[in-house]
């Protein structure tokens, strides 16, 4: 992501998203976040729509690399029932140190991010072994046809969707990155190109740091 952000993207956001949340996202994120544990980082927390879903005893850092999302998530955090922290970073490259989260959350985020993963692979590192990453994101058709559409749209997508690509194969990536994926629900919801979605928890194995040379 460029140094400034996505202005735009970031102030409409919440005002796109209202109906869709009203009706569909809200209860599945009120579900995900019920499920965190311990210490908890979400990447790419946007304009912080998640924050007010989680219990009151945690303690969560949101990851955000964009200044115009992390000006408008802020006044979410000072409302939200559980701690909340920022870090400004890109989630390829997370500055804390190995296994130190017992929950990740990616939300509408790993269509996002420039290299995937490189983001599930620093996700692992710094989970502890057997944490959990809630996850829930719009994947890759099943079918060829809307594959194809997908795959058309994307470099459009990406310029007005804040750098999103519809057609990633999330779940695939997940189990090239390591995680033992468990699919919560498989919803078709919403107009292609941005569906099916998933709803999920991925454990992470121990994480070994790689062999230099
Ligand atoms: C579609 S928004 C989703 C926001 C939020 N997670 C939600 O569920 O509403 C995607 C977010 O990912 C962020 N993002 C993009 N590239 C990123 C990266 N490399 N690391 C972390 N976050 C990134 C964007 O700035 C944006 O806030």
């Amino acid at each position: 992501m460029s140094g400034r952000g996505h202005p735009i993207f970031a102030a409409l956001y919440d005002i796109v998203a209202a109906p869709a949340e009203r009706r569909h996202f809200g209860a599945h994120r009120r579900d995900l976040m019920s499920r965190a544990t311990g210490r908890v980082l979400e990447i790419g927390a946007g304009t912080g729509v998640n924050f007010a879903y989680y219990p009151r005893h945690l303690t969560v850092v949101a990851l955000e690399p964009d200044t115009h999302m992390l000006r408008r998530a802020a006044p979410k955090a000072r409302a939200a029932a559980a701690r909340v922290s920022f870090v400004q970073a890109e989630a390829e490259h997370l500055p804390f140190r190995d296994g130190v989260f017992d929950t990740a959350v990616a939300t509408l985020v790993l269509c996002s991010v420039a290299s995937p993963l490189r983001v599930l692979d620093e996700l692992r590192r710094v989970l502890r072994p057997g944490g959990q990453l809630l996850f829930y994101e719009h994947v890759r058709a099943a079918t060829p046809g809307w594959q194809n559409f997908q795959d058309a749209i994307t470099p459009f997508w990406r310029w007005v969707g804040g750098g999103c690509h519809p057609n990633r194969d999330t779940m695939g990536m997940l189990r090239r990155a390591g995680f033992v994926a468990t699919t919560l629900e498989h919803l078709e919801f919403g107009p292609y190109p941005v569906r099916p979605h998933v709803k999920g928890v991925a454990r992470a194995p121990a994480w070994t740091p790689p062999r230099p040379g």
